[in-house]
């Protein structure tokens, strides 16, 4: 097979980028984000794909600000992705791997929240990790910015360095996705216009965490489980990757639904994921290809942060498997119901 042949016609994501850029100059600083973005992911590419042959231990070292232990690639990939953005027109970057925004060019236009190696404790196994970053126009001041929902975005979108290097990239209330095409260093335009299929019967969850869970959630996988034999009628697959990109990129290819949700756990009664840098991102994409994003009582995109690492439920994919869930959730108190009680007992989807 020709592979030169192939990728000699598709576009390249800065001439692709060529059209949204001369739209307006807030269009134009967020296609400068994204560019400096892709370079930065270019280069970390290279660290991942070399691993240990370029000192990548995967040792533990600090504790981020949000509790998590970091690697050497989180400390890396958190210094390319701070360094590229201070070329772009950034006014203020939030990362995970930092207490606070930091201010790079206070009189630039945008600010972006970036995750800058999401699951990184999935490299030692050789998983799919990825970037995940959100694009926000300056508001009053920088850090009320970070406040606004998260309507306010103007692009998100996430890399992930899997088999192959992808880009999906939600602009212009449209998803494509990018190809890292290794010889030129160029990612090519190679899914055109994403959209998620309706309901397709898979699901994500760890489900090590059932006893956890409250009875909405409980109640929605117990009937994904009993399959044909159960009330809704039909089988349904599980996957489960523990790596939030991989999970948003399967969804995108073929659908399903992927719950984080909150349980009782301590820490984690709002969630695990990050809402500036993993759920809001990821919600603008999966809206912007026909899917759905929700934290089981509220739409993801209409929520604002709090702090600015706050952790939210996420459910996200179909959009019909998603508002089924959100339905399972009416009425009933937020967490710690007992699915086995009646009030739940008359909850349920499929009666
Ligand atoms: O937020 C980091 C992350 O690794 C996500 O990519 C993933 O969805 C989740 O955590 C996995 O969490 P757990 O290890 O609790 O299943």
């Amino acid at each position: 097979m020709n592979g030169r042949a192939a990728v000699d016609h598709l576009p390249a994501l800065h001439a692709y980028l060529d059209d949204p850029a001369r739209q307006d100059s807030v269009r134009a600083a967020a296609v400068a984000v994204v560019e400096a973005l892709a370079a930065a992911a270019v280069e970390l590419a290279g660290v991942i794909a070399s691993g240990p042959l370029v000192g990548i231990t995967g040792r533990d070292g600090a504790v981020n600000p949000d509790g998590d232990t970091q690697k050497d690639i989180d400390v890396v990939a958190d210094r390319l992705m701070r360094d590229a953005l201070r070329t772009a027109p950034v006014a203020a970057v939030l990362s995970e791997e930092v207490e606070l925004p930091e201010t790079l060019d206070a009189e630039a236009p945008l600010c972006v929240a970036i995750d800058p190696l999401d699951g990184s404790a999935n490299l030692a196994n050789n998983i799919s990790v990825g970037t995940i970053f959100s694009i926000r126009p300056k508001a009053r001041d920088i850090l009320s910015t970070f406040f606004e929902p998260g309507t306010a975005q103007i692009a998100a979108g996430f890399f992930i360095y899997g088999p192959q290097t992808v880009l999906v990239l939600a602009l212009d209330q449209r998803v494509d996705v990018f190809t890292l095409y290794p010889p030129t260093r160029e990612f090519v335009l190679t899914g055109r216009g994403v959209r998620i299929p309706p309901d397709t019967p898979e699901f994500a969850i760890n489900a090590s965490n059932r006893r956890h869970w409250s009875g909405a959630v409980r109640g929605y996988i117990d009937e994904c489980l009993a399959g044909a034999n159960g009330e809704c009628g039909r089988d349904f697959n599980m996957r489960w990757i523990g790596s939030l990109v991989a999970e948003a990129y399967r969804i995108l290819v073929r659908g399903g639904v992927f719950l984080y949700p909150a349980d009782v756990r301590p820490g984690y009664r709002e969630g695990r994921l990050r809402l500036l840098y993993e759920a809001h991102p990821v919600a603008l994409i999966m809206e912007w290809a026909d899917g759905a994003a929700s934290s089981g009582r509220a739409r993801i995109l209409e929520l604002s942060a709090r702090t600015p690492h706050q952790r939210v439920p996420l459910i996200m994919g179909s959009p019909r498997t998603v508002r089924d869930i959100d339905m399972m959730h009416e009425g009933v108190e937020p967490l710690f119901e007992n699915a086995d009680a009646p009030l739940f007992a008359r909850r349920g989807l499929f009666r």
